[in-house]
């Protein structure tokens, strides 16, 4: 029988890689797009039709009356922010209701678990992660601790259970002294989001995505935060509370590791991070800033500073290996155009021992540096392959081969055409 499969589009390092600039070459050749992990932390930015849309929880298929967008079981979903980014799409006149389908074993982020999210960063004082504050690893525990609310569960006697649950947030929230906080307003756009949840196709989409799959339709499996955020193989704590990697897309959407295709895995030709959390190739110096001023490197949801360093294969190697990574993306090469020279992190060394496999804590470790001729070119008007400075095409040669895999697409530059496939 000739089944589809679901390939993964996954950032392979801290998020922030830029999927938001090549989903479109990639949405027309899928049937479905499911988002399998995280929620309104994530803050995809898409230029559609010449209007910028910032995706949190929506699959970006949603401009295509003709695909099927799926939040599928892996993710946690806040009604009020949903609400706020369909009702968006909805007035630049996108029907979502018959294209948009929301798994009910989805996890509801309940307005507590946001002032949860603050209330443990604040206890956490020095050693905070940094969240996007959005109460996504409040909402992960409760799943893991089987007191969670799920989507369907705002079809049959929901009152009662949110009340229980707010109920319980508040008793921890008083033990831990952090009584200061106000929900009025956001419980009651919270509880206009449910409402307006309930318009929407809420269903089984375990049962819908493997019926699509015998029926032969591709599936792309959309990622969110980047794969040194996962739960298991981040830099934990660190972390963001889901599973980011490719295994959440079998967990996250209830399909099978057979049924996986194709993993892209994208990266930047440098690096960023946002939040706390060890991150040994980070500059602090001019190359840093100018790195960030240039990449306009700032967070999408939080509007901080990214941390930027060179580009670190450590880390790459390690997410292409978690990961299954068959093709690589590599976004923002034109930011490095001013560089004379290049650097790329190759290993990490500490106390005299120099490691090339990932660490159990990244914490403390130097990066060990090859320097690259800088290509000093404008790329950002190449649109083939053939046109790139050769220092530039030596750059992408010299990571296929310390990554050994092939480097498919490369982005140069903010245009969609700026976007080469190879
Ligand atoms: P949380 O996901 O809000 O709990 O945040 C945990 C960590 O993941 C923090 O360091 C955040 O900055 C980071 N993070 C969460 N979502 C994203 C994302 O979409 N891009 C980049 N970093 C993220």
């Amino acid at each position: 029988m000739n089944t589809g499969k679901v390939d993964a589009l996954l950032g392979i390092v801290f998020g922030d890689e830029g999927k938001g600039k090549v989903v479109d070459f990639f949405t027309p050749k899928y049937d479905v797009v499911a988002r399998f992990a995280g929620g309104p932390n994530a803050g995809h930015t898409i230029i559609f039709d010449g209007k910028k849309f910032v995706l949190r929880s929506i699959p970006s298929g949603i401009f295509d009356e003709h695909k099927v967008n799926i939040i599928g079981n892996g993710c946690v979903i806040a009604p009020d922010l949903f609400m706020a980014e369909a009702r968006e799409l909805e007035a630049a006149g996108y029907d979502l209701t018959s294209r948009l389908h929301i798994s009910k074993r989805a996890h509801l982020i309940l307005p507590t678990h946001r002032v949860l999210d603050r209330a443990y960063e604040a206890a956490k004082g020095k050693g905070k992660v940094g969240t996007t504050g959005k109460g996504i690893g409040p909402t992960y525990s409760d799943k893991a601790a089987r007191i969670g609310l799920r989507v369907g569960d705002i079809l049959d006697g929901f009152e009662e259970k949110y009340r229980a649950l707010k109920a319980r947030h508040e008793q921890i929230l008083k033990d831990l002294g952090f009584t200061d906080y106000d929900i009025t307003d956001d419980e009651r756009r919270w509880m206009e989001g449910v409402e307006y949840m309930r318009g929407f196709r809420l269903s089984d989409t375990e049962h819908e995505i493997n019926a699509l799959l015998r029926e032969g339709k591709n599936v792309l499996a959309e990622g969110a935060q980047g794969s040194l955020l996962d739960i298991d193989h981040g830099t934990y704590p660190f972390v963001s509370s889901s599973s980011t990697t490719c295994g959440g897309v079998c967990t996250g959407l209830g399909v099978a590791p057979r049924m996986i295709g194709e993993v892209f895995g994208i990266f930047k030709a440098y690096s960023t991070r946002v939040g706390s959390g060890p991150f040994p190739v980070e500059l602090f110096d001019e190359t840093g800033d100018t790195i960030r001023h240039i990449g306009n490197e700032y967070g999408a949801v939080t509007g901080r500073n990214r941390r930027c360093g060179w580009i670190d294969l450590v880390a790459l190697r390690y997410a292409i290996i978690i990961n299954g990574v068959t093709q690589l993306v590599m976004m923002k090469g034109d930011v490095l155009d001013g560089f004379a020279t290049i650097k790329a992190c190759v290993a990490y060394r500490k106390d005299g021992v120099t490691t090339t496999d990932m660490p159990f804590d990244t914490a403390g470790w130097e990066p060990v540096y090859e320097e690259l001729p800088g290509w000093q070119a404008d790329l950002t008007g190449v649109r083939r392959e053939s046109d790139f400075p050769p220092a530039f095409k030596a750059y992408i040669d010299y990571l296929e081969r310390q990554l050994a895999t092939p480097i498919t697409i490369v982005s140069v530059g903010p245009d969609r055409e700026a976007t080469i496939i190879r």
